[in-house]
């Protein structure tokens, strides 16, 4: 059977505009999905075809149908492992289902449910420390608040606040590096002579030597925490084993990544919108102060309107705006019949705001998510899809609602942001977004 691809688009053309591509690909994305169409492919001299889209039912295929035959791509089993270790973002095949195996129980909503009060507790603190009346910048707030909620998830409070910081600074250092040696692989020499390469393996040194201290302490310790770290060392193979030190370093890492800078975004952009549509904000305001709840777990179940405010947000600006697939023997979807080895691009973002599939996409309507999620969910996927969902979805609502319900009980929130612009590195990345908090009197 003849290889049929999507509609191409001449490689000259992306050759062309390459450097302005690799600064900021959405808008180019966009004006080739209009005027080619919801996939589209682009032959490339190093890669073979690639293909982009914004389908979802290309999307449903590869990450739920068809998930076995289609594996992560270099870029996240190897580029990113690198750095974060090889754990369940990064890993493929018969190692990842088994890890998954392992650790899914632990991020079960009713396990995720008895970590709430860790969560709460990180939150309620952190908020405590939010300058008030002044302009301030609003991401780098809501990183430290992430990033300590995924720490104390995993260590309670059994690591100093100085070794967090200090694990926060290299996960980092260790992003932004990964960024530019993805966008710029024909620099790498460069890198490695300029001794980036080297300076960065240090750093991902000490971390694992950080978090290795943190676990040895752990197994030494005969008290239970109740944490994800314990969760975790307690996690047994079906032949009765647990996870070495090497492969629990591996798999915190992956959770210090994969779960903090997403949330961050995800909060900067809800609060953004928010403080946007005043009139939204207000009806958040009424759910919040009206809440008559004693534990974090019931307001959870309180805040259905303000679940709603993010679930619009994440449709809107999904921090993992994009995903890939590689297929591992040749397949057929559709129409296309795809020879093994091609790269498949499944950009969120655009399927987030495809028209075939949202009424006003481009618009924030908290609104259109009242009816059941159900009825979205084969094109909304902001925690992707099929057996490699994020293993954190409901870790993240829990944390966001929280997050929201605590800050906005607390403070008014303005902003004088216009439109809202963002950053589409490994995550989507607000730009640029400042706020103020006003203390209530
Ligand atoms: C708003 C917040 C978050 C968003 C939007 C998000 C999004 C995603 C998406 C789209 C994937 C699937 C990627 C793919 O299929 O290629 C994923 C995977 C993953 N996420 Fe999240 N995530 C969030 C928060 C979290 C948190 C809080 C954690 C952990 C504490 C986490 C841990 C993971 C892990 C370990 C995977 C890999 C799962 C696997 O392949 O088995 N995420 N996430």
């Amino acid at each position: 059977m003849a290889y049929k691809y999507p509609n191409r688009i001449p490689f000259y053309k992306f050759l062309l505009q390459s450097s302005a591509i690799a600064k900021n690909p959405i808008p180019y994305h966009r004006n080739w999905f209009d005027t080619v169409g919801d996939s589209f492919a682009v032959k490339s001299p190093l890669y073979g075809h690639v293909i982009l889209s914004r389908d979802a039912n290309l999307a449903k295929h590869v990450f739920q149908k068809k998930h076995k035959k289609y594996h992560k791509s270099k870029i996240q089993s190897r580029f990113l492992s690198k750095y974060v270790g090889y754990g369940l973002l990064t890993s493929n095949g018969t190692y990842w289902l088994t890890q998954r195996r392992l650790i899914q129980p632990a991020f079960h909503k009713k396990k995720i449910e008895k970590l709430v009060a860790i969560i709460d507790k990180a939150i309620r603190e952190d908020v405590e420390t939010i300058q008030t009346n002044k302009t301030v910048d609003l991401y780098a707030i809501m990183n430290v608040l992430a990033f300590k909620v995924v720490a104390k998830s995993l260590f309670n409070y059994s690591a100093k606040a100085e070794t967090l910081k200090r694990l926060q600074d290299i996960i980092e250092q260790l992003q932004v590096f990964i960024v530019k040696e993805i966008r710029q692989p024909h620099k790498k020499i460069w890198y490695k002579l300029k001794g980036e390469i080297h300076y960065h393996m240090k750093l991902v040194k000490e971390s694992r030597t950080i978090i290795e201290t943190i676990i040895t302490e752990r197994r030494q310790s005969t008290a239970t925490h109740d944490d994800l770290l314990d969760m975790l060392l307690n996690a047994t193979y079906e032949d009765g084993s647990h996870m070495t030190n090497e492969q629990l370093i591996d798999e915190i890492l992956i959770l210090f990544v994969a779960g903090h800078e997403t949330t961050a975004n995800a909060l900067t952009f809800t609060l953004t919108l928010l403080a946007k549509h005043p009139e939204t904000l207000l009806k958040v305001k009424s759910e919040v102060q009206n809440l008559s709840c004693s534990t974090p777990l019931e307001a959870l179940s309180g805040l259905q309107y303000t679940k709603q405010c993010i679930n619009e947000s994440l449709r809107l600006y999904p921090p993992a705006w994009i995903t890939d697939r590689v297929n591992i023997e040749d397949d057929t979807i559709e129409d296309y019949h795809l020879k093994k080895g091609t790269m498949i691009g499944i950009s969120i973002y655009e399927m987030h705001r495809n028209s075939k599939y949202w009424k006003d996409p481009d618009d924030f309507k908290p609104e259109r998510f009242k009816e059941n999620m159900k009825t979205y969910a084969q094109y909304y996927m902001p925690f992707g899809a099929g057996p490699r969902l994020c293993i954190g979805n409901s870790f993240a609502i829990y944390e966001m609602t929280l997050a929201l319900k605590h800050i906005i009980e607390r403070f008014d929130i303005s902003t004088s942001v216009g439109a809202i612009k963002c950053n589409p590195l490994i995550t989507l990345k607000p730009v640029d977004v400042t706020m103020t908090f006003i203390t209530r009197n």
